[in-house]
């Protein structure tokens, strides 16, 4: 495969997306293998649209009967990734392949696959997808931070911007990964759900029941006027999630989980990016949004 060099290790192109040598084992492996059920919901999102806040959210909906939200809460001492797997990440043991069969009746799993590449029965399945996006500047920010914290600082900013502008980024073009599924969700609304980053900050509640409704596990009049809204949105908050031990001091692999937190917040970009990689990054945004209907 083409592959490119990447912050101490390669990133390989593959079906004209480029992945990090972590990802193509497990993305091969759920390519092939992977057979989705009616019932299952995935997270799909390019790394730093929100996916931890996503699978945090989606994990204590879902779940909302089992786990009640208190002290117990799994979310509490867990990380939103440990809950809710990203299936390339689940890499094959002794040549055998993942164990997809995990985690009950209703799986609820994540991904960072671009829709041209999903296993087929994922489209053809009732499987729900939810797909995240978020303002490409603020991703690319965000993704410049969280893999400086990688442990390389081999590729420089300029660099590592300039691959990032010709689609060579961690399951990149970012641009065709969110066209790809947001052209989807306007075909097929019961199947595909496209959530944006900002406007779950500005209108948290309205995007969590919006979600409710359309994962099938709407949330009663009842249940809100007992505060399960208000619930939810605390326990998956920013703050709240960031300040907790396991987010703190846990890891996931080689990671820190704290790399998931940075700031959380909406045109962060302005604090490191220059006007003028800014006004680059807009062109080929709106080149490549032009007609789509879609805005980030
Ligand atoms: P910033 O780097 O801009 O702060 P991902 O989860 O896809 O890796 O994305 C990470 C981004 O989501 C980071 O953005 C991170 O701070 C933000 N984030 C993580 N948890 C969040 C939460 N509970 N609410 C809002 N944003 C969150």
């Amino acid at each position: 495969l083409p592959r490119q060099r990447w912050q101490g290790s390669y990133l390989y192109k593959y079906n004209g997306f480029w992945f990090s040598t972590m990802q193509m084992p497990g993305l091969v492996e759920f390519r092939k293998h992977f057979q989705a059920r009616d019932s299952d919901v995935l997270i799909i999102t390019t790394p730093k649209s929100g996916t931890t806040w996503l699978k945090a959210l989606a994990f204590a909906l879902m779940n909302r009967n089992i786990y009640p939200i208190n002290q117990n809460h799994p979310l509490l001492n867990q990380n939103p990734h440990t809950l809710v797997l990203n299936l390339e990440y689940l890499s094959p043991h002794d040549k055998q392949h993942p164990d997809y069969s995990f985690q009950g009746s209703r799986r609820l799993l994540g991904t960072h696959c671009p829709l041209a590449l999903l296993p087929e029965s994922v489209m053809n399945s009732g499987c729900k997808i939810v797909y995240l996006c978020r303002n490409i500047k603020d991703i690319f920010v965000s993704y410049w931070h969280f893999t400086n914290k990688l442990g390389s600082t081999e590729t420089s900013f300029e660099e590592f911007f300039d691959l990032f502008c010709k689609g060579v980024s961690l399951s990149g073009p970012v641009w065709d990964h969110v066209l790809g599924y947001w052209k989807a969700s306007l075909d097929k609304p019961q199947k595909v759900l496209c959530l944006k980053y900002e406007e779950m900050t500005q209108e948290p509640a309205f995007n969590l029941k919006h979600l409710a409704e359309f994962l099938g596990c709407p949330i009663s009049q009842e249940e809100e006027t007992a505060g399960a809204v208000d619930e939810i949105l605390g326990l998956c908050s920013f703050d709240q999630m960031r300040n907790l031990e396991v987010n703190k001091s846990g890891t996931l692999g080689n990671l820190r989980n704290h790399a998931f937190f940075r700031n959380g917040k909406v045109g962060d970009w302005k604090n490191d990016l220059p006007s003028e990689m800014a006004g680059r990054l807009d062109q080929i945004t709106a080149q490549k949004f032009h007609g789509s209907g879609l805005d980030l």
